[in-house]
């Protein structure tokens, strides 16, 4: 598990050390470095071929994420102990300390490693078991790309999830094992059952199926709706149903198919959500972590914060094994990170300004 990122001159930090707990939620301002947090992750990922070769280094641009060259990714205001600024990312484990520097290149898109650095051992930090769900994902289509080497030999859903389709196709009858994911309500333990199982806290009645387009390289998605475990209506393309549907699946499948030493990245897992969907993903992404897996959070959502201290103090995890990292502009205009702790009861210690005050602030207003 990592326990603490320490990037250098990286996008929006010029050095910040954030610590990482089994279940960490990032929440606060606009472009104040939550996602910098997960790219930098991501980018360790990316780069994990590059890092071990000869001239090998930093991959900005990937399949996970699209950075653009050195001038892009070093800070602006950067801090340098010599001539040639530098790009660091090191992480500490709970075995381990790992630290990758790399030479800043204005127009390169791959920043060479200074050969000193300690190449760090990436396997150890990303086994089986991860993933990264940015915030701009799938969105309702009719079909889905198919690719054996990237959804069923890795394992691996897609940055965007574009790859969740073809996944649940393949494993959509193997078991959801732990009983902290199964859904309570789930026709069985199969984790297309278990899917849909969840997908209902959101939609009700909603019916799920994946399956291959024929004589071609594409996955199909659809949906049926129904009461009482009768799928009554008929087959609904994903274009033709609410978005938030589609746009969640990649959350759910990331979460049910989470084990221990998994590494899972989540940006916006409420996006499109109403209210209560917003709150049961706070309890999957929870019970994800119960699993076994590493969560890191980005969230704009009262109701993923609360859902998070409900399962604390509902003992699905323990208040030793969430963080909360509020992120704000300091007087600099750099960005401060401040860290409220959550009690064994759920209850916060701290509502720093601007963190997650503002039914409160309008409360007052409607109210005065
Ligand atoms: N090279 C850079 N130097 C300084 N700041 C940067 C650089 N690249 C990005 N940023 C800052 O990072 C912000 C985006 O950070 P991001 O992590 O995406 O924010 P969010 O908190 O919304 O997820 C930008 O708005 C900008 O302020
Ligand atoms: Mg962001």
């Amino acid at each position: 598990m990592i326990e603490q990122l320490h990037v250098t001159n990286f996008k929006a930090f010029a050095s910040a050390k954030i610590a990482l707990a089994p279940y960490t939620l990032l929440s606060g301002l606009n472009s104040t470095g939550k996602s910098t947090v997960l790219q930098a992750i991501a980018l360790l990922r990316q780069s994990q071929e590059a890092l071990t070769e000869h001239d090998g280094g930093l991959l900005l641009n990937g399949d996970l994420v699209e950075l653009g060259t050195g001038q892009d990714v070093l800070h602006e205001n950067y801090v340098s102990e010599h001539a040639e600024p530098t790009i660091s990312i090191s992480v500490r484990t709970d075995s381990d300390s790992y630290s990758w520097s790399a030479r800043y290149e204005r127009e390169a898109d791959l920043l060479k490693l200074i050969s000193s650095a300690d190449l760090g051992n990436l396997s150890s930090i990303f086994g089986t078991g991860f993933q990264y769900l940015r915030a701009d994902r799938i969105t309702p289509a009719v079909t889905y790309p198919r690719s054996h080497d990237i959804a069923i030999r890795r394992g691996f859903l897609g940055a965007r999830g574009e790859h969740t389709i073809n996944y649940l196709r393949h494993f959509q009858d193997e078991p959801v094992k732990d009983r902290r994911l199964q859904h309570p309500h789930a026709r069985s333990r199969r984790l297309l059952d278990q899917a849909e199982a969840w997908m209902q806290d959101i939609c009700p009645g909603v019916n799920l199926q994946a399956d291959a387009v024929e004589s071609t390289d594409l996955v199909r998605l659809s949906f049926r709706f129904g009461t009482a475990g009768l799928s009554s209506s008929n087959r609904y393309r994903p274009t033709n149903v609410g978005f938030g549907l589609t746009y969640v699946l990649p959350v759910i499948v990331a979460c049910l198919t989470a084990r221990p030493g998994g590494l899972i990245l989540l940006e916006n897992p409420e996006a499109h959500l109403h209210p209560r969907g917003q709150t049961a993903m706070a309890a999957l992404t929870c019970a994800a972590t119960a699993a076994g897996a590493q969560v890191i959070v980005e969230t704009h959502s009262d109701h993923v914060l609360n859902g998070a201290r409900l399962s604390v103090k509902r003992g699905l995890i323990h208040s030793n094994d969430i963080l909360l990292h509020f992120f704000r502009r300091g007087d600099n205009g750099a960005t401060e990170i401040v860290s409220p702790d959550v009690g064994p009861d759920g209850m916060v210690s701290e509502w720093p300004e601007g963190f997650f005050d503002e039914w409160d602030r309008q409360l007052d207003q409607l109210l005065d």
